[in-house]
């Protein structure tokens, strides 16, 4: 196959950060997706409608006046989050779900909750008003195995809340295990999972070859071989439960090869490219459009996009740095040719 057209996507879970970082990063996503769910995680979180309007009008104002990208915005649920602000944020029309951090999983998740028994008359006014949840999987005990945290996650906290709020609308977001898919393909049709390029491509071998790899650290984490097998088949099974979201996730360059370096890949100049690529090596390049451009709509119950975008079989590199505010940002895959390319 040369040429592959295929009715536009979206990327249902996107960090674009903030002032200069976000002018340099939001063009890599609005040149192929139509929307984009925007993570609240910024430094202070984004937790209440107005603060996400206002970050939504700052995205609006820097994109090029030709681009038709739509941000999709998102609350960080604290345990300062009350029934009222799911109100506001329902009654806004901008605000498309709720994003749970556990405290301490995860980049800028210290505002996030240690024990969600602290917000159980919001997360009531979520199931009422019909906000999803969107959830970062891992628990964060350090007695728990870094590897073993989403499954861990499932078990302790994700199944019990299932439990409590049968019809919560869910997204386990980036997916990383073999638990997680045959959890999520055997719940009823409240729960969705999000899966990233990143750990469809990788496995966590990758972290390690030849030398330590801060640019291939996200969290969570890539996993083994037989948990990417999995993502796999669950990506291009057509099983509409499973969509894309890239977890594209830049940091300036010092920030990540640094003694502790800052979990995320920055997927976005590469990422509807790279998840062809790896949908083709799958014999699955059919299963792409509905991954990519269905399903995440219909469990938002947003409309299907209706235009579409092409595919070239074209060899590109991907550049070896790209600006990042006033420092840098290193791509996935910088330096490395891609087999499709935007027409
Ligand atoms: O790798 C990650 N980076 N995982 C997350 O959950 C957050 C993200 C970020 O904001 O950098
Ligand atoms: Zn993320």
């Amino acid at each position: 196959m040369q040429r592959l057209t295929f009715i536009q996507p979206d990327d249902w879970h996107l960090h674009v950060r903030d002032g200069d970082h976000m002018i340099s990063v939001i063009a890599a996503t609005a040149r192929c997706f139509a929307r984009a769910v925007i993570m609240p995680n910024l430094k202070p979180p984004v937790t209440t409608v107005s603060q996400a309007l206002a970050y939504r009008e700052r995205i609006c104002n820097i994109l090029a006046p030709d681009t038709s990208f739509t941000p999709l915005m998102t609350l960080y649920l604290t345990e300062h989050t009350t029934p009222n602000d799911i109100i506001q944020a329902k009654a806004s029309g901008e605000i498309v779900a709720i994003k749970y951090y556990p405290a301490g999983a995860t980049t800028h998740s210290e505002f996030g909750v240690t024990d969600l028994r602290k917000v159980w008359h919001t997360l009531e006014a979520m199931q009422l008003y019909d906000v999803p949840l969107l959830i970062h999987g891992e628990v964060v005990a350090d007695s728990i195995d870094i590897f073993d945290k989403e499954r861990i996650f499932i078990e302790q906290i994700l199944d019990p809340l299932r439990a409590e709020f049968p019809e919560l609308r869910i997204v386990l977001e980036h997916i990383t295990t073999q638990e997680a898919v045959e959890y999520v393909a055997l719940a009823n049709d409240k729960l969705a999972a999000t899966i990233t390029a990143h750990h469809l491509a990788m496995n966590r071998n990758d972290l390690f070859k030849n030398g330590i790899r801060p640019h291939h650290y996200c969290l969570p984490v890539l996993k083994r071989e037989s948990h990417r097998q999995a993502l796999l088949q669950a990506a291009t099974s057509g099983n509409p439960k499973f969509f894309l979201g890239t977890d594209s996730a830049p940091h300036a360059v010092h920030t990540k090869e640094a003694a502790c370096g800052c979990a995320g890949m920055y997927t976005a100049p590469l990422a509807i490219e790279l998840y062809a690529e790896i949908f083709e090596a799958y014999h699955a390049l059919d299963k792409l459009e509905g991954f990519a451009s269905f399903y995440g709509a219909d469990f938002y119950r947003l409309p299907r996009n209706t235009n579409t975008i092409t595919l070239m079989k074209k060899t590109w590199q991907v550049p070896d740095t790209l600006t990042f505010g006033t420092t840098q940002v290193i791509p996935l895959r910088a330096g490395e040719n891609m087999s499709w390319q935007l027409a």
